[in-house]
């Protein structure tokens, strides 16, 4: 099991209306949400992230947008900011979730400038990385994390936390085994330590994403390099999310 403190975070994606949110701020009251060791953290639509803060107020959980900007302001329609973000009371903000990367065709330079720009107005930027079942099969999966991760290294220094989350695994209930994921959080762990020294590195927590479920975390968890989940679909559910939190006690 991880030594740093987990995380385990719902990325909400395009889901819930307003009475969703205060039903799952409910269904996570009642469940007991106190005294886990486990970080946790809600990324709902941005549209929702107002209603989110609400809801959540006497809870014990962070929230954040799924998608940053990477410029302050200006006239980019649709978008949103990172000061905006912060203003709203986020602390988190993901950056280059796979399906960014894959239907607005976001680059590793622009992932890492999104991190940057998260890191300016105070967020603390998750961004994800990880590989198509292609790239897996011709053994591309390590080049693919190198030149991902280099994307985020190059835009500059400062803190954020990985979400290794491949691609094949999302929304398919198909999860990495143990192995496979604690492989690619290894090889993420040894290109941080080369490329930022031991101390570094050992505070960037690598979450795992990928049809995580309260069954298969319970396995997963015990991994040394998976400090937590970044979970989509289970997260809709506030009793199999908590779940996946309880794993940590
Ligand atoms: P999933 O999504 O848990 O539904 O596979 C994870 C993610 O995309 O962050």
């Amino acid at each position: 099991m991880t030594s740093r403190r987990p995380v385990v975070a719902a990325n909400w994606k395009m889901n819930f209306l307003r009475a969703d949110v205060h039903r799952w701020a409910e269904g996570l009251r009642a469940a007991g949400p106190r005294g886990h060791r486990a970080h946790m953290v809600v990324f709902p639509p941005s549209v929702l992230l107002e209603t989110t803060a609400r809801a959540l107020r006497d809870l014990p959980v962070a929230w954040g947008g799924q998608d940053v900007h990477p410029e302050a302001k200006g006239a980019f329609t649709g978008d949103v900011a990172a000061s905006q973000l912060a203003d709203l009371g986020s602390t988190w903000t993901l950056c280059g979730h796979s399906e960014r990367r894959r239907d607005h065709g976001e680059t590793d330079v622009l992932v890492g400038r999104k991190a940057a720009a998260a890191r300016e107005a105070g967020l603390r930027p998750l961004v994800c990385v990880g590989e198509t079942r292609e790239e897996r099969r011709g053994e591309a999966t390590f080049s693919v994390l190198t030149r991902q991760l280099e994307g985020v290294l190059a835009a500059g220094d400062g803190p954020f936390d990985l979400a290794y989350e491949p691609v094949w695994a999302i929304g398919t209930g198909e999860t990495a085994t143990v192995a496979m994921a604690q492989e690619a959080h290894a090889f993420l762990r040894s290109l941080l330590v080369t490329r930022l020294g031991g101390p570094r590195a050992s505070e960037i927590r690598i979450l795992y994403g990928g049809s995580a479920t309260p069954d298969n975390a319970a396995s997963l968890f015990a991994a040394p390099d998976i400090d937590g989940f970044l979970v989509g679909g289970a997260s809709l559910d506030p009793v199999k999310f908590l779940g996946i939190v309880g794993v940590y006690g």
